[in-house]
């Protein structure tokens, strides 16, 4: 799993994605109740787990609310049975604390920056 996790952030790397802004964990990031190292797995875990069928685009360029968020959750969570329910749950944090109407739409590089969920880059 250790390495799984070090390939996917690696790539979004490569393919020039600034990682520590477009998914802050830093202390004075939009980490909300967690803690650095609880969105640092949180973000993970997207970026492990949410990237298979679409790219990350969508997931960061989303501005849902908690209710919103919560929604799509529930939809989502049989596409992702490999997931414990802890590890969703702290996703769900990570993503209602980062993605949502007050914080800035993160920007990324122009080849990913039109990526919707039908493409798997
Ligand atoms: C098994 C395939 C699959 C996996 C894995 C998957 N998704 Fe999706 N996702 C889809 C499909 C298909 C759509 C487009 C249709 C839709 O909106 O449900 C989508 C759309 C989305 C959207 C945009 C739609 C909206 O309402 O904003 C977001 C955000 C999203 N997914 C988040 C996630 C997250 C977070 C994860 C990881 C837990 C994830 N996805 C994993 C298939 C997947």
């Amino acid at each position: 799993m250790a390495l799984a996790l070090t390939l996917s952030s690696d790539k979004a790397r490569a393919q020039g994605v600034d990682i520590d802004a477009v998914f802050n964990c830093s202390a004075d990031g939009p980490i909300g109740t967690q803690t650095p190292e609880q969105c640092l797995s949180a973000r993970n875990s997207v970026l492990s787990y949410c990237t298979s069928c679409h790219t990350f685009v969508p997931v960061v360029k989303a501005q849902k609310s908690p209710d919103g968020w919560d929604a799509l959750l529930a939809a989502h969570r049989e596409n992702v049975p490999e997931m414990s329910e802890a590890q969703y749950d702290e996703m769900r944090d990570f993503l209602k604390s980062h993605y949502n109407e007050t914080e800035p739409v993160p920007i990324l590089p122009p080849a990913l920056e039109n990526l919707g969920t039908n493409e798997a880059a």
